[in-house]
């Protein structure tokens, strides 16, 4: 199941903070080592502030109460640095702890900070101090204080680079302390200034969408509409374009989405010869059961692949907390089925007839299956599938849904 695991495609890509949930998930799933696991977590934590967790991890990790001298120096120099840095912003923040003061902004960044600087003497270094120290204590993993600085930060900020930078400090804040709502609006802020014109290079844009689909998986596999949303963002061209280019893994979510959603939607057809054509840069179980059930109409390869899905979904760090949401749908994907139009039916029924190794042939002029007389009995069931597929009272199809269902309601 190892193989399956996406963490090491998808934790690049993502801030060092958020690679800590993604540990924490393989960790109770036991599907690695722990002590690889604990190996990983300290040689994250070591390029963060958290020396105090590193620490502890350590002591657990080599059973021992002792720590090594390079922890304890930097132990001393974060809490060095730290103290620096909140004096540099002290006349900010207390600016912006003082609610009287407060009230003295408006919603003219122009005016604050002329206001600020005639009357409070804090110009552009006292705000940059501000920026700074929101992420150092970002990094010592007080997210909310780093929320709350980089939120004030970016309303007094002058430069898009260092505002763009506090927006994704403040989304990963926000995914960290498990604000979906808050971080969903983060989420769509950050990705208009990605997808406007001004934007910097194309190439820049392409890496920064990639890293938007990332992190946003958190929020998409864990707020309510967030299956909704999540194709809306990755099957927008864009999106999708730069998910093959560059993250076909990503594929497995938006299958994923795809077979929650209540609705089929129009673009699901074309998403399915993406995923077809993808096979060789990105398949797993889920990708292959949608081509199984969708392209090649193979019921006994998607009720095996089913059985693997189950799998990657429990092992899936997004995926593995709905376990229910995603497997109720899968009846439903099967059972959507005998909606079909008169060409699907038609594939539909070759391969039955393949598969079932029966004499048959379809007549495409009449729309009816040819039989060698001496299978009387599929005979009558095949004899003029139009008219029976209109009445959806097909027996054979039923049949072998209830057959394809079987196992999916054993799975639950
Ligand atoms: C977290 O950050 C805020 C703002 O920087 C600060 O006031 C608070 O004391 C910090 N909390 C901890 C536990 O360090």
């Amino acid at each position: 199941m190892a193989s399956y695991d996406l963490t090491p495609q998808i934790a690049p890509n993502l801030d060092r903070h958020l690679v800590f949930p993604l540990l924490e998930f393989l960790q109770e799933r036991q599907l690695h080592p722990d002590e690889q696991i604990l190996k990983a977590k300290i040689e994250l934590l070591n390029k963060t502030n958290m020396v105090d967790y590193a620490m502890d991890i350590h002591k657990s990790l080599y059973h021992t109460d002792d720590v090594p001298q390079d922890m304890i120096e930097r132990r001393a120099e974060v809490v060095a640095r730290l103290k620096a840095l909140e004096d540099a912003a002290a006349p900010l923040v207390s600016f912006l702890q003082n609610p009287n003061a407060v009230q003295e902004l408006r919603a003219d960044k122009h005016y604050n900070l002329q206001m600020l600087n005639d009357r409070y003497q804090i110009g552009p270094d006292q705000i940059e101090a501000l920026y700074q120290y929101a992420k150092f204590q970002f990094e010592c993993g007080n997210y909310s204080g780093a929320a709350d600085y980089l939120y004030q930060y970016r309303a007094l900020c002058t430069n898009s680079e260092r505002g763009l930078s506090a927006l994704w400090g403040k989304l990963a804040a926000e995914i960290l302390m498990q604000n979906w709502d808050i971080a969903l609006e983060e989420l769509n802020r950050l990705k208009e200034i990605i997808d406007s014109k001004s934007f910097s290079s194309p190439l820049n844009q392409v890496q920064s969408r990639i890293w938007l689909m990332h992190w946003s998986l958190f929020i998409f596999f864990n707020h309510e509409n967030g299956r909704t949303q999540i194709i809306d963002l990755f099957n927008q061209e864009k999106y999708l374009n730069a998910i093959q280019t560059s993250s076909p893994h990503l594929l497995r979510y938006l299958a994923t989405a795809f077979i929650v959603n209540k609705r089929r939607r129009p673009q699901f057809k074309d998403f399915i010869k993406v995923i077809q054509q993808e096979q060789c840069s990105y398949k797993d179980p889920i990708t292959e059961f949608l081509t199984c059930v969708y392209f090649y109409y193979d019921f006994d390869g998607a009720q095996k692949k089913m059985r693997e899905c189950e799998e990657v979904i429990l092992n899936d760090p997004f995926l593995g907390k709905r376990v229910e949401e995603e497997f109720s749908c899968v009846p439903r994907v099967l059972a959507e089925k005998l909606n079909l139009n008169y060409e699907e039916a038609e594939r539909w029924i070759v391969n039955l007839i393949q598969n079932s190794k029966l004499d048959a042939k379809i007549d495409s002029k009449t729309g009816t299956v040819l039989m060698e007389p001496n299978h009387p009995n599929v005979y009558e069931q095949l004899i003029d599938h139009t008219k029976a597929l209109q009445g959806r009272t097909y027996k054979l199809v039923s049949q072998l849904l209830e057959q394809a269902q079987a196992p999916a309601q054993a799975a639950r």
